[in-house]
């Protein structure tokens, strides 16, 4: 009896001492560590550095913890969805939906966007109504018809759990969790999805003319050549001018696109120029997802293009009567414009759900 007294009190004394010691563990020092975005050099050379904003630098904690909250459900209002139920990595964080569906079932109507080196971008949304990732990242979470939450309930909800408040300690240097936090970790996490490994990019940038088969050279030089498709999808590596225009989709716009934004009637049918890498799988394509291949697409650039479109922009090539490409040509485009998916970055584990 009072052997099994003095051992449960040893015991306990022990337990004692290791809960005291798990409580320093999780009270570490504040030392973030920067993390760097390693991208090809051309790619810098092009476009320079990824700017970051001056008070959100990106460290291994902020991305960290970033990562767990665009998978994280209790950002929404009922559990169920997180910013990945729209972006899914094996669409390069696009939604192979044409509308996605909210939390309580209400289809928005425009197309879901690819996250992809979405850190060199000044305009975001197809309006381009936000500037920054971390302006954009507040939105969904409050939009009726996405997240369809609040900040204060997502907040409670995270304070409350066991798992986030160390993590913001580690990322920002306090337990207390605010809005703004969330939102800087969320945008470090999409500084990171960076895609510069297709095919193209051994072709192109890489000088390797073997990776292409002869249909992906052709279809190659109808989009830098008569297709004029570059003059807005550049060839700068990120293959997006980075502006809004209009490339001619209808004659009378349902959606105002920037105009909604800015006001301004110049700005009517004006949308923001998609990159096109990874375009193979972020299928349906334009901000109202209306065309389901890339052979409609071609199909609409060949032969579809509104010429009394409001605004039609200067860099659409004059197609007067249309490209008017043979079935061949459209199957070379189509084969080249599948050239740009980088499987690396559609598996990459660290994009995958840590949760
Ligand atoms: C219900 C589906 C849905 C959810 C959930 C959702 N998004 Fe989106 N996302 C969209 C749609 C649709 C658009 C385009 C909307 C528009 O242009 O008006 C978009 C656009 C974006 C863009 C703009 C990309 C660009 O190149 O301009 C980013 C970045 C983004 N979302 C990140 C997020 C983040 C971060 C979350 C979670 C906090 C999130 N999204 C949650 C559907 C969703
Ligand atoms: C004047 C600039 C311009 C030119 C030239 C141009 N595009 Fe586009 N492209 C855009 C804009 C703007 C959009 C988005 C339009 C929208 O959704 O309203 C777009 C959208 C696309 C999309 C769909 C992207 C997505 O994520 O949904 C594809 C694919 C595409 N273009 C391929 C091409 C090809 C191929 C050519 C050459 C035949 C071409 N573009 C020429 C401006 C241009």
């Amino acid at each position: 009896m009072r052997k099994t007294i003095i051992i449960a009190g040893i015991f306990g004394t022990v337990l004692l001492i290791h809960a005291c010691h798990k409580k320093t563990d999780n009270n570490p020092v504040y030392a973030p560590t920067a993390q760097t975005i390693e991208v090809p050099a051309y790619v810098e050379k092009y476009v320079g550095k990824m700017q970051e904003p001056a008070d959100n630098p990106t460290t291994k904690e902020g991305v960290l913890l970033g990562r767990k909250l665009f998978y994280e459900v209790m950002l929404s209002n009922d559990n169920t969805m997180s910013c990945a139920t729209c972006h899914k990595q094996e669409n390069a964080f696009d939604d192979p939906r044409r509308f996605s569906l909210g939390t309580n079932g209400t289809a928005g109507n425009r197309n879901a966007m690819a996250i992809v080196n979405a850190g060199w971008e000044n305009h975001l949304f197809w309006d381009g109504r936000r500037a920054t990732l971390e302006g954009q990242a507040h939105d969904p979470v409050t939009n009726p018809i996405e997240m369809a939450n609040n900040w204060p309930e997502v907040v409670r909800k995270l304070q409350a759990s066991s798992v986030y408040p160390p993590l913001f300690f580690s990322a920002f240097g306090t337990k207390t969790i605010d809005s703004n936090m969330v939102v800087k970790a969320i945008a470090q996490f999409e500084r990171t999805l960076v895609s510069f490994g297709s095919r193209f990019d051994k072709y192109f940038y890489g000088g390797d003319t073997t990776v292409f088969s002869q249909q992906e050279k052709n279809g190659f030089a109808i989009f830098t050549g008569k297709g004029l498709c570059n003059n807005c999808h550049l060839m700068n590596t990120l293959l997006t001018d980075r502006d809004l225009k209009n490339n001619g989709l209808d004659e009378n716009p349902a959606d105002d696109g920037k105009m909604k934004f800015t006001g301004i009637s110049t700005d009517r049918g004006k949308f923001k120029v998609p990159t096109l890498r990874n375009i193979g799988v972020t299928a349906p394509y334009m901000h109202d997802g209306r065309f389901a291949t890339l052979a409609d697409v071609v199909n609409f650039y060949s032969s579809g293009v509104k010429q009394t479109s409001p605004n039609l922009d200067e860099h659409m090539p004059d197609f007067g009567s249309g490209l008017n490409l043979t079935n061949e040509e459209k199957a070379d485009l189509v084969a080249f414009l599948n050239t740009l998916t980088d499987q690396a970055f559609l598996t990459d584990a660290r994009f995958s759900n840590p949760n």
